[in-house]
């Protein structure tokens, strides 16, 4: 077994781990159902009760006109960037180097729809005002994505996204929300849900991510804007018979954990202080700004995954099982909070990361002294 094989057979061999809600198992569906009565009737095609009063719950909370349920975020996306395309009569769209669409995708937007993506801001950092004052012309959408997850969930303030939306909407650029971890982001901001929407014309929210479904998405606007996308969404092959099953977790989940993002968001910017106070390691935002944010280890990939697999060995505590090459020197991955954090004893964390505090300083020595 090659090292990276071992972190990731250590990971799974754990007790306890620091990021999310456990394990994707089957129990996330038997959960939500087990209130279910089993004589209710199934959604077909978009309509029914289940499915319409989940959306129109999610329209209220957005603060939008409407919304429709997707069976995922890529689908939604597309199909909302298409749609301001036609309104626009142009094929270009501008977001981050690092969005979704642009390095997950496989170029779903450019093979499908021809539209042309303008890339905004240096990778490393978030759009600004700046960057969109400089924007060329003929652009019909803005994708602004909250937080900014490739690069640690960073965020610009509350007053430049109010900036970016006044230019917009001056400038008949249409602005989308992919927030995919949008209600993660709501503590930091200080506001409501209806308040950030409100700067935006259209918004997507997943329903897997902080809120820990299985799958599926919602897109909100205003009634135009989502009749079409119900359309598309019909063209895509996402207008399954059924979708409660996605809808039921959904709204479960929703129930359960969108009350909960405060506590995430405290509990990440503790444990970025565990990881911060360790010898060669550092966090990204140094301070988080939601419950999510990557962990930089300024060692070589490989020596860091021996120290990583030790430390879970020893103490059970999974921290990851798989590292991404920054450089030869640096190396990270990804910590999201969920529910597990809380329920972990807190002598068990300060031991772990004493111990990874220790392990990290012999490797400098080590590397130091070649
Ligand atoms: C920022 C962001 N946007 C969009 C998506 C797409 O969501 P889905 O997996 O539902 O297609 C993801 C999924 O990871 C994401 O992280």
């Amino acid at each position: 077994m090659n090292k990276i094989d071992t972190l990731k057979e250590s990971y799974l061999q754990t007790k306890n781990q620091l990021s999310d809600h456990g394990k994707r198992k089957a129990n996330i569906l038997q959960d939500a159902f087990q209130n279910i009565d089993g004589q209710m009737n199934s959604d077909m095609y978009g309509k029914g009760k289940v499915i319409e009063e989940f959306q129109e719950k999610m329209a209220t909370f957005l603060g939008k006109e409407s919304a429709v349920f997707f069976p995922s975020g890529t689908m939604a996306q597309q199909i909302a960037l298409r749609i301001w395309c036609d309104e626009k009569g142009t094929k270009k769209v501008a977001y981050h180097p690092l969005c979704h669409l642009e390095i997950h995708e496989e170029d779903g937007l450019k093979e499908l729809h021809q539209i042309k993506s303008v890339l905004l801001a240096d990778k490393n950092r978030v759009i600004e005002l700046d960057d969109v004052l400089k924007m060329e012309e003929g652009i019909a959408c803005l994708l602004l994505e909250l937080p900014q997850r490739e690069i640690g969930g960073q965020l610009p303030s509350f007053e430049t996204l109010e900036q970016i939306s006044i230019y917009c909407r001056e400038n008949d650029i249409k602005l989308h929300l992919d927030g995919a971890r949008f209600l993660e982001i709501l503590p930091y901001y200080q506001k409501t849900s209806e308040e950030v929407c409100a700067l935006f014309d259209s918004v997507y929210l997943s329903m897997y991510k902080g809120l820990g479904g299985i799958a599926g998405a919602i897109l909100a606007g205003d009634r135009g804007f989502v009749e079409k996308s119900k359309v598309w969404k019909k063209r895509y092959g996402g207008d399954l018979i059924s979708l409660y099953p996605y809808v039921i977790t959904s709204d479960y989940y929703f129930d359960q954990r969108s009350h909960r993002m405060g506590q995430y968001f405290e509990e990440a910017k503790e444990l970025a202080g565990y990881f911060n106070s360790c010898h060669d390691v550092s966090t990204v935002p140094h301070i988080p700004v939601s419950n999510m944010f990557h962990v930089h280890f300024h060692q070589a990939k490989d020596q860091v995954a021996s120290v990583l697999t030790e430390v879970q060995q020893e103490t059970g505590m999974g921290f990851t099982g798989y590292l991404v090459e920054i450089d030869e020197e640096t190396c990270s991955f990804e910590v999201s909070l969920g529910d597990l954090y809380a329920e972990l004893p807190k002598e068990l964390v300060t031991r772990t990361f004493q111990l990874l505090d220790e392990k990290m300083m012999d490797l400098r020595i080590k590397t130091t002294s070649i």
